[in-house]
């Protein structure tokens, strides 16, 4: 595979086709740390009771269901994904874990958000960003959908700058994400991993497009040596 972005279809056919071990996968590939990053992106995004939150890229739901937790049964959730198969199993997720929160789940693009301007008082986006076929565009709809002085987290893996620290990540996808994807018969999906980090722009760009789209403040946490981030925005 190149490092060309794939078609949007494409992406979500890769996303539908890995819906059922989603989850399994990525404990086992972060040894469960996914679910300490995912905290900490919800609670940067500061949701309070009451809040109407978004969770863009929502997939199978856990920033959706975490955010559910903090807005409270007074508050709502979207979460957002394209891939129905992703959302099938948010939608099974939360009647098991939460059945009394009000979340929509909806299908619809992250780059043409099916919303009004200024809806939401805080957004998350866990290992979407990356993904997306249009970067800029994709921080021009979250911009648009907040309401003024809303935040966003937006959580993703990266190619850490450090030398040392991209040999550990070479060695990690070799040697720990790709024989665990074949052991699960996804070999080729996660083959997909490597060319999406070659091509995501690093904190210090991620910041300046976040600021271009409308932004008044960027900020770019590096997580795991630079191999996790975390960018907190403000409208
Ligand atoms: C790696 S998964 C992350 C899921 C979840 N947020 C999590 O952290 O576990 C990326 C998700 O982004 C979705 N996605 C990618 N591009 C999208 C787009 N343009 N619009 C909506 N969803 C998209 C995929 O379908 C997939 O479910």
């Amino acid at each position: 595979m190149t490092d060309a972005i794939p078609a949007a279809t494409e992406i979500k056919t890769i996303f539908n086709s890995i819906a059922p071990v989603y989850d399994q996968l990525n404990d086992r590939l972060s040894f469960g740390l996914h679910r300490i990053w995912k905290l900490m992106a919800v609670k940067w995004s500061e949701p309070n009771l009451g809040d109407y939150a978004l969770d863009v890229c929502c997939g199978s739901g856990d920033l959706a269901l975490l955010l559910a937790k903090r807005v409270g049964n007074a508050g709502k959730v979207t979460g957002l994904d394209f891939a129905v198969e992703q959302l099938a199993i948010a939608k099974q997720r939360q009647q098991a874990k939460c059945p009394t929160a009000t979340i929509d789940w909806l299908q619809g693009d992250a780059l043409a958000l099916p919303f009004a301007n200024h809806q939401f008082d805080c957004a998350t986006m866990g290992y979407g960003l990356r993904n997306v076929t249009n970067i800029p565009l994709c921080l021009q709809e979250l911009h648009r959908v907040l309401k003024p002085v809303a935040k966003a987290a937006i959580l993703d893996f990266h190619r850490p700058s450090q030398g040392y620290m991209q040999a550990f990540q070479q060695w990690y996808l070799k040697n720990i994400v790709v024989p665990t994807a074949e052991d699960m018969d996804l070999k080729a999906e996660y083959a997909y991993i490597n060319p999406s980090l070659n091509r995501f722009p690093d904190g210090t760009e991620q910041i300046k497009q976040a600021l271009i789209a409308g932004f008044s403040s960027a900020i770019h946490y590096p997580l795991m040596g630079g191999m996790m981030g975390i960018l907190v925005l403000t409208k």
